[in-house]
């Protein structure tokens, strides 16, 4: 079987990608990839000189390549208005919106809008990012929301009793529960997407386990697994974040992915190697459940899609 690499890539010339969390680590990687076929990338950062620093890395190695930045937290919903708010001026439409942001909080911390954290940079934020700027990618043919999930998305559960978890707090399956959430929203927002019959398509990509700042805030042990420097002995748990980005890169440009595809590494246990089509759990095909979580998220935030629900059959 033919490896789908960085040269697999389609010429991408013409078309806008904004990603979150593009100025380091699978974001970073994803971003130089699409500048280098040719996109107009916008990197989505909270931190405005990681994101200039990331610009020109990536300016190197794609001389002549256009590379905006737009100042976005996720974990504040001011901050993620203001950020739709500017893409929306400056970009009349946008091909790929790609939520690849995210993080794991050791301990609990309360956002300023009163979220647990983790749910909130990963899933409440990017809920909100894309309905805010939706209406710039549906006219688009070829257009794609990519949303960035991971393994452990088969150990979570969507606790509705306790969303934020304020009945005790542990940081695993609050990340958990946050990747499903990508996938569940992932799930709705295809159908919804496909009942409107916009030329958009939602597609989620997972990076297997991959050598970034991921583990920054976690234990000893976590970052000495996550270390370059010991990629002789761990080479078969990780993988480069070159290799774990082609997931999302194939998710964005594949010209056969449709609507609801999931991309990661191949084999049982997706942990590393370029990407293919890939199942995720039967929870995060629960259609009950996505509704739900759609409904609690637009509660959360405030905001409501240019997209209706999606009506059910039969009735
Ligand atoms: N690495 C893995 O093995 C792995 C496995 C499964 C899934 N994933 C997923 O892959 C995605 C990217 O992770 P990564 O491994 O590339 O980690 P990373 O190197 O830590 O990069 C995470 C990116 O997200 C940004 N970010 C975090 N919180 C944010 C916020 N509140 N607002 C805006 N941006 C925020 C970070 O910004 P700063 O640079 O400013 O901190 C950084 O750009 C995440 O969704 C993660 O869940 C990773």
């Amino acid at each position: 079987m033919n490896r789908w690499t960085e040269g697999s890539v389609p010429g991408q010339q013409g078309r806008t990608v904004v990603i979150t969390g593009g100025n380091t680590g699978l974001g970073f990687e994803a971003a130089r990839v699409l500048a280098q076929a040719g996109a107009a990338i916008v990197l989505a950062c909270r931190d405005p000189a990681r994101g200039a620093a990331a610009a020109a890395r990536i300016r190197v190695t794609a001389p002549g390549a256009r590379v905006d930045l737009v100042h976005l937290d996720l974990a504040s919903l001011a901050s993620v208005r203001e950020a739709a708010d500017q893409l929306r001026a400056s970009y009349p439409v946008i091909d790929l919106l790609i939520n690849n942001a995210g993080g794991v909080n050791p301990r609990y911390q309360r956002t300023e809008d009163g979220f647990e954290r983790t749910l909130a940079t990963n899933h409440l934020g990017p809920f909100a990012l894309t309905g805010l700027v939706l209406d710039r990618l549906l006219p688009v043919p070829g257009s794609r929301v990519v949303t960035v999930s991971s393994i452990g998305h088969r150990r979570g559960v969507i606790n509705f009793d306790d969303l934020q978890a304020e009945q005790g707090y542990r940081f695993q399956p609050a990340y958990f529960q946050s990747k499903l959430a990508n996938l569940l929203f992932t799930c709705e927002l295809q159908a919804r997407l496909a009942a409107a019959g916009a030329a958009t398509i939602a597609v989620a990509a997972h990076p297997g386990n991959a050598r970034t700042e991921f583990g920054r805030d976690m234990s000893r042990a976590a970052r000495i697994a996550m270390s370059p420097r010991l990629s002789a002995l761990t080479w078969w748990l990780m993988q480069s974040p070159r290799v774990g980005a082609l997931a999302t890169v194939r998710a964005a440009t594949d010209p056969d992915t449709r609507g609801g595809d999931y991309y990661g590494p191949p084999g049982r246990a997706q942990f590393t190697g370029y990407p293919v089509r890939v199942e995720s759990s039967a929870r995060s095909h629960d259609t009950a459940v996505a509704r739900r979580l759609w409904q609690e998220s637009e509660r959360l935030t405030g905001v409501t899609y240019p997209i209706g629900a999606v009506q059910p059959s039969g009735g």
